[in-house]
């Protein structure tokens, strides 16, 4: 089997807070090879941040080892470890973080400023960015004329834009309405399927990481207590995830939508 892009070794992430410490992960194991799509699920304080955080070169375990692509993360300066986060890695953030009197074209160039990327490609590549999330007809949109999906989809093609090998998406859908969610699920899935890019995305229901992922982990604790399949991500093994009593429905982590047909037309047409 070919080495998977990112290897974690009993990874563990403390916080000092005051005189105390706070364990966010205790131990994490875990191989994701480049195609993967997978969602990370668990409650809240569960550690799902910290290991995209981790994963993403935002900061470092204060234990264990992570090797992306062979590569001992632990082991690079830190401008090293901004080089593999600057041009390898996608973020998508829950708040989507765009620029609010700036257009969906100038979002999604800004960070070419910082990058090797020639001028002259800037605009070329922002509009190729912004059609793959079928943003082709809103690309003088400011974020205020755009629905919360539009504004997430053009975060999207914001983390498109450098190529990135994963594209890591902390709580994607959190502040999207039911349909919206979707729609940008669906974007993230097209994402992958066309260019075979690693997704990894922290999500709060269960019945969209059934539908878009290939693999879910769940997390509690700062420990890893699921990996499996969506199949066999039943609502027992749910229960266990999120820690709940007998009263754990799946419906407080569902969606509660209606599910639409899995393909959706034409994103741009929402
Ligand atoms: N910067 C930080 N300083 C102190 N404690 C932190 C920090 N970030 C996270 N934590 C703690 O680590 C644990 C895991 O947090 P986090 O990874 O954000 O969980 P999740 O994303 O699953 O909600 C929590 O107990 C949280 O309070
Ligand atoms: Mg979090």
């Amino acid at each position: 089997m070919t080495q998977p892009l990112l290897k974690v070794r009993q990874a563990k992430k403390v916080y000092a807070m005051g005189d105390e410490q706070v364990w966010a992960l205790k131990g994490v194991d875990l191989d994701i090879q480049q195609g993967e799509f997978v969602a990370i699920m668990g409650s809240s304080g569960s550690g799902k941040s910290t290991m995209m955080n981790l994963l993403g070169c935002l900061d470092i375990a204060s234990e264990g080892s992570i090797a992306f692509a062979g590569q001992e993360l632990s082991s690079l300066t830190k401008n090293e470890l901004a080089s593999v986060r600057n041009q390898r890695i996608g973020f998508v953030f829950q708040q989507f973080n765009l620029l609010p009197r700036t257009s969906a074209l100038d979002n999604v160039t800004l960070p070419l400023l910082y990058s090797n990327v020639p001028e002259s490609d800037w605009a070329s590549r922002a509009k190729q960015c912004l059609e793959n999330v079928g943003l082709g007809s809103r690309m003088d949109h400011h974020p205020g004329q755009l629905s919360g999906g539009q504004q997430q989809r053009v975060a999207i093609a914001r983390a498109l834009m450098q190529d990135p090998t994963i594209i890591l998406a902390d709580e994607p859908i959190a502040s999207l309405d039911p349909m919206n969610a979707q729609v940008v699920m669906q974007t993230l899935r097209d994402i992958h399927e066309q260019d075979g890019r690693m997704v990894i995305a922290n999500l709060h229901t269960l019945d969209t990481a059934r539908r878009y992922c290939d693999r879910v982990i769940g997390m509690r604790a700062g420990r890893i207590v699921f990996d499996g399949t969506p199949e066999q991500l039943t609502t027992g093994v749910a229960r266990d995830i999120y820690g709940a009593d007998a009263s754990f429905s799946e419906a407080t982590t569902s969606t509660q939508i209606e599910t639409p047909p899995r393909r959706v037309a034409s994103l741009a047409a929402l």
